[in-house]
Parts: structure tokens; C-alpha cells; sequence
């Protein structure tokens, strides 16, 4: 779109910044430029537009861009230009991915590089290393409190080991991802040191307050995160003797994103990890970037802003580069994180499902699948060239953030449904066979959240203390189920590192006193690659979650019906138990996959009533592609065993 103001404002800025950047091959460069200065300069005017220093900043932000234009190397800008053509590329099927430590998983950087065999093993080609970048040790909230942005803390290795890492995953044809903390910085940052010093500058690089007026004021309407460890959103400072913001923990200072200058360095930051090679950045708690008064200072629409303006930015240097939202938000909010009022996605190119996470979760309390249904069917649509991360477990705890109304409509009390499923994970229900940890309560408001890894919650290490078969079974279904349905759901699936083998909670946090009160980690042990060599030993517990995963994986892979082009339709069928919806091939329409997962512990009946009308078990007989098994129709219904889930085609 021409608009006069931006293109007056474009002619400007090219007069006015450094020389050196006018003599460089930018020709890309300027174009894409061209193309997004109209948004971007429409939104920064948007959050900056009112200040004195609005156009020293925009120079700043395109100095930024172009500098670190200058320095993407051949390789990567080869790579966006190809990504550009092939725009689609990151919906389709033959992405899977995993999240992992890379000091729990494999000692170090260099050390990751020799245990890619293990995930390619799997089928794994997309790698989320958890953070890397210096932290305080004792103060590190597992590396999201992040001390200096541009080094990698050196018991991982070297930036250098970075660009190694993926060089070596891009000739496998592996994607790598990393984190960029967004939203707050560690205490122990240059630019809180310098405000502690009592430099104003960095002191308006976060949110400083000399008494407790406008903390209150913030603290009427603003939840809490970890209420039990770090209560309030403000923290006492003493060397600068002011108040400052700290929504996660007392040593996270929130980034103060009215202040244009943190943007900037924000997005210099994101473009020089693009620069390092990371196809994917994991932007982490983005619902909390702009804070109001009179708000739960959460999804405010600045924080879309902000993050349009990231994606535009990024597009322009580093066109490449997916975007991740952490934004484990309510279901009415998460799709936001798209990109508001646009066709396609101009945020966030993907999105964490915590939504269908917790969902599967309440499905393996309940045994049944009717909340399930009801919140799939509310899942928000999602602009194209949008998709979802779906994961089963990850790094942190399980909030049971359902929308109440679809609690209700599944027959059941918010409330006490919430008390229930608490209850259950945490094996105080009578007949629980999970063993989580309650995580966050919050007295106040009765709130709580539930720690644990996905094999002690689905019931596995309660299983192998009976050592009875029959429990041990069930355990096994269950995981395999819940990883059967992220594979097939539509969009890119994320595993979490130990769970294909069957890792069970780990204690050995409560040793270290910087970890004991946050039992989150009881889900973020070293990985025991002695476990894992038994997934070569049949008939153990790691050969059969290990092999039914790998034999998932490398079918979806194949299936063109699960690449991701919003080709999911949900089928009501009348069984409580079941969730069931066809997935299809856009290209080929006659190309389909009937998905049937029964959540209960005995077997089920699928009635065939309500499929007829899709043209559905037509012959009578469709085939499950993991088993091979042919299953029959009898009395117009088909039996779906226990705690399976079935990908049926004719
Ligand atoms: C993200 C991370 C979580 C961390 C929080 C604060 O939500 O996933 O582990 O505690 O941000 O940075
Ligand atoms: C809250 C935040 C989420 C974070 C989690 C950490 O749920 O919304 O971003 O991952 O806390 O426990």
C-alpha cells in the first residue's frame, strides 16, 4: 500500500542512517523494507507516535534491521529466499518436534550434536533446546532469567557451537529453535545493574516505581504466577531503593515496552539469534508484554502490537524465521496470538495449544471425552498460514485454563471439576493411579496447577510399584494414545525428551535449594540414556512407548491428510468416550483419515449412524494404519479397544 506519510518518513531515514549501511548489497534488503515500512511505521507511531524521540527511534529500529541484514550470512539469506517462494513449508506433516535440555539431554551443545542420531531414531526433526543463555546459577528459573542475551552460558558451550549445531541440523534437514525472553530480564542484566546504579535510562527500561502507589494500583487487578514462591507482582529494590516489576520471580524484571528503545533492543536481539541460524524462535511469555492499570496486564492489544511489529521486523531481515507464541492463555485469547484482524498469520506463525493440552489431560482423568469435544469445537479459528504447537507434556506445569462455559456444557461444575481433576493428578482421588505434584496454589483464589512428567500422571510409575501387567498395560496405552493424538490433530507436534521412554517423575531437585520450591522440575531430570538403550530390548516398557511412537511419526510423515490446512472436521458421534474427527488431504479429497480415540479403560462402541452421511466404513471395513488390524463393522457400529487411538482408512 503507498501511503504518503510512511514514504516521506522511509526517504528520511535512508538519508539519515549510518553511511556504511548505504554502500552494502541490500538490494533484498530495501525491498522488503518497501514492502512492511507502511506497517511498521504505523504501528510504532501507533505506540510511539506522541514522543519527543518517535523518529530518532524509527532511524534506530532501521539501523538495527539493516545491520543485522548486513550480517546474515549467504546460507541463511539463500534459505529465506527459498522459504519466501515456498511459504506454506512449515504446515506440512513431516515436521515433529522435541523440546529438551540440552545439559539434561546431552551434556552440552557439542554434546547434542552426537545425540542426534537418538531423535532422528525417533523421527524427531525439529529440535527445541531449552534456553542457553547466561543466567545467574541460583537464579535462573531454568534459564528464562536471562543475564546477558548475546552469550551463551559457558557450561553449554559457545555461540560458535550454536552456528555449529545448525549448520549440522540443517544439512539433516532438521529445524533448530531457541528462546528469546521477551518479557523480562534477570536482575543481574547490564541494563538492571545500570538502573540499580541509578542510570534513569535503564531505569525506564523496566517498571520503577518510588513507593507503593502505583504498585497497589497494578496489584488490584493483576493475577499472580507463582503465588506460593514469589506472592506479588513487585519486588523491593534496595540498592535502588524503588519498587520494581517482577510478574514471574522477585529476580525477573518485567521490560518496560512503553520505552520504544527496549523494543529495538528487543528486536536486535531476536534478529542476532536469527543470524546464529535458529529457524524457529520460541518467544516466551508474550500475553505479558504491555502492562495497564486497571488490567490483569495480560493480552492487552499493545502486546499484539508489539509483536506485529516484531513479525514485520523480522520479515524484513530475517524472513525465514517462525515465530512460537508462549501464550498459555485462555482459549478465547490464544488465537489472537496469530495476528488480530488479519488473513494471514502477521504475529506468531505458531502457537502453543495448551488449550487441547489440558484437554487430552482431562479426558485421561475422566476416562471420557465430552469435555474434549466441547473445547476442540471452541478451539479459535486460525488464520491460514497459522498453526499450533500440540504437546501432551512440556517443562512447565499444567494449568487446567478450560473455558468455564465449556465446562458447564460438559455437564460439570467449574469449580468442582477443576478440585476434581487436582485431585486426581495428584492421586488423592480414590482410585488414582497418577502421581503429580500440585504446583502454584493459591490460597486466595483456590487456584492450583499440577507438576509431574507425562508417565507418572498417565499412570505408569503407580503401575510398576503394583507390578502388575495389567496397569503397566494401561500406562503405556495412555501415553502412546496422547502422543497418537498430537501427531494427528493438525499442527506440528511437540514431544517433551524423556517421554518416549517412559520417564518418571525425578526427586533429585529437592537436593538443590535454588530448584527445591519449584517442583516443576521433577518433570526436567537428566536424561537416562542407559533407560533409552532399552528400547532396543523387546518386550521392555522403552521398546514398546519407543517403537509405537517411531511407527506414529514415520507414518504421519506420509500421510498428507495431517499436513495442516485447517482440514479437521470434529464428528459427533453418540459415545461419550470418544473423540473422533476426519482429517483430509486438501489435494486429493478422497485421501482421508478417520481418527477415533476412546479415552475409557474398556473398550467401545463406535456407532456408525452419524459417519454414514461422510461416506465412512463404506465397505463395511476400514483399516488402522499403526496395527494393520481390519476393523469390522457389526450391528452398525465398530468396537474401539482401550485407550487407543485409531487412524482409520478405507
Ligand atoms: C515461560 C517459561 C517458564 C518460565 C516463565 C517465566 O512461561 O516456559 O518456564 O518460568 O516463562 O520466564
Ligand atoms: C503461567 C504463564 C506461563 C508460564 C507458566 C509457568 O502459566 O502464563 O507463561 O509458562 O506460568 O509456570
Amino acid at each position: 500500500m503507498y501511503e504518503q506519510a510512511s514514504h516521506a518518513m522511509l526517504n528520511d531515514i535512508l538519508r539519515e542512517i549510518k553511511p556504511e549501511i548505504g554502500d552494502f548489497r541490500l538490494r533484498h534488503f530495501y525491498t522488503r523494507l518497501g514492502a512492511n515500512f507502511y506497517s511498521i511505521h504505523s504501528l510504532f507511531r501507533l505506540l510511539y507516535g506522541d514522543r519527543l524521540d518517535f523518529k530518532a527511534q524509527m532511524v534506530s529500529l532501521v539501523e538495527t534491521l539493516a545491520l543485522r541484514y548486513m550480517e546474515r550470512v549467504p546460507d541463511l539469506r539463500k534459505s529465506d529466499l527459498a522459504r519466501e517462494r515456498d511459504y506454506n513449508w512449515f504446515l506440512s506433516q513431516k515436521w515433529v518436534g522435541m523440546a529438551l535440555y540440552c545439559d539434561r539431554f546431552a551434556g552440552d551443545l557439542k554434546g547434542l550434536r552426537a545425540k542426534l542420531p537418538y531423535l532422528q531414531d525417533l523421527g524427531i526433526n525439529m529440535v527445541h533446546i531449552m534456553p542457553i543463555l547466561d543466567c545467574p546459577p541460583d537464579h535462573a528459573d531454568g534459564g528464562y532469567a536471562v543475564r546477558d542475551y548475546f552469550k551463551v552460558d559457558a557450561r553449554y558451550g559457545t555461540t560458535e557451537d550454536v552456528e555449529a549445531l545448525g549448520m549440522t541440523l540443517k544439512k539433516r534437514d532438521m529445524l533448530l529453535v531457541l528462546d528469546v525472553v521477551v518479557n523480562h530480564t534477570s536482575n543481574e542484566h547490564e541494563w538492571a545493574q545500570r538502573a540499580q546504579r541509578g542510570e534513569k535510562k535503564y531505569q525506564d527500561y523496566y517498571y520503577v516505581f518510588d513507593d507503593r502507589d502505583m504498585p497497589d494500583t497494578f496489584e488490584e487487578t493483576m493475577p499472580e504466577v507463582f503465588p506460593d514462591t514469589a506472592p506479588g507482582n513487585f519486588t523491593w529494590d534496595e540498592a535502588m531503593g524503588k519498587w520494581v516489576m517482577t510478574v514471574f520471580n522477585h529476580y525477573q524484571w518485567d521490560l518496560n515496552y512503553r520505552n520504544p528503545a527496549v523494543l529495538v533492543e528487543m528486536i536486535d536481539i531476536i534478529l542476532f539469534w536469527a543470524n546464529k541460524g535458529a529457524d524457529v524462535l520460541r518467544l516466551d511469555a508474550v500475553a505479558f508484554l504491555w502492562k495497564k492499570i486497571g488490567s490483569t496486564c495480560q493480552n492487552e492489544r499493545e502486546a499484539h502490537l508489539l509483536l506485529q511489529l516484531m513479525k514485520d521486523c523480522c520479515q524484513v531481515t530475517a524472513p525465514g524465521v517462525l515465530f512460537i507464541a508462549e501464550a498459555i492463555v485462555a482459549p478465547s485469547e490464544v488465537g489472537k496470538y496469530f495476528g488480530e484482524d488479519a488473513i494471514n498469520a502477521k504475529e506468531c506463525e505458531i502457537a502453543y495449544n495448551a488449550t487441547f493440552m489440558s484437554l487430552l489431560w482431562d479426558g485421561v482423568a475422566t476416562k471420557n471425552a465430552v469435555l474434549l469435544n466441547q473445547g476442540i469445537r471452541h478451539l479459535p479459528v486460525k488464520l491460514d498460514r497459522a498453526t499450533w504447537l500440540n504437546y501432551v507434556r512440556c517443562h512447565d506445569d499444567i494449568g487446567l485454563g478450560f473455558d468455564d462455559k465449556d465446562v458447564r456444557l460438559a455437564g460439570y461444575d467449574p469449580v468442582q471439576h477443576r478440585h476434581f481433576l487436582l485431585d486426581y493428578f495428584t492421586g488423592k482421588f480414590p482410585g488414582s493411579v497418577a502421581r503429580g505434584l500440585p504446583f502454584g496454589e493459591n490460597p486466595k483464589t483456590g487456584d492450583a496447577r499440577i507438576s509431574g512428567s507425562l508417565a507418572s500422571l498417565a499412570g505408569l510409575e503407580t503401575a510398576l510399584a503394583s507390578k502388575d501387567p495389567a496397569p503397566i498395560d494401561a500406562a503405556i496405552k495412555t501415553i502412546v494414545m496422547l502422543h497418537s493424538l498430537i501427531l494427528s490433530l493438525g499442527g506440528i507436534p511437540l514431544f517433551y525428551y524423556g517421554d518416549a521412554i517412559g520417564t518418571l517423575n525425578n526427586l533429585e531437585y529437592l537436593k538443590d535449594p535454588s530448584k527445591r520450591d519449584d517442583n516443576r522440575w521433577v518433570n526436567r531430570s537428566y536424561f537416562d540414556w542407559s533407560k533409552a538403550e532399552l528400547r532396543h530390548q523387546s518386550g521392555t516398557l522403552e521398546q514398546r512407548i519407543f517403537n509405537e511412537l517411531k511407527k506414529m511419526i514415520t507414518l504421519r510423515k506420509e500421510l498428507n491428510a495431517f499436513a495442516d490446512f485447517d482440514n479437521r472436521q470434529l464428528l459427533a458421534v453418540d459415545n461419550p468416550h470418544l473423540l473422533v474427527f476426519l482429517r483430509t488431504d486438501m489435494h486429493n479429497v478422497r485421501d482421508r483419515v478417520l481418527v477415533v480415540s476412546n479415552f475409557n479403560t474398556d473398550a467401545q462402541r463406535l456407532p456408525l449412524g452419524t459417519l454414514r452421511p461422510y461416506g465412512l466404513f463404506q465397505k463395511n471395513a476400514m483399516r488402522e494404519l499403526c496395527s494393520g488390524a481390519c476393523y469390522t463393522v457389526e450391528n452398525e457400529a465398530v468396537m474401539i479397544p482401550a485407550l487407543a487411538c485409531c487412524w482409520l482408512i478405507d
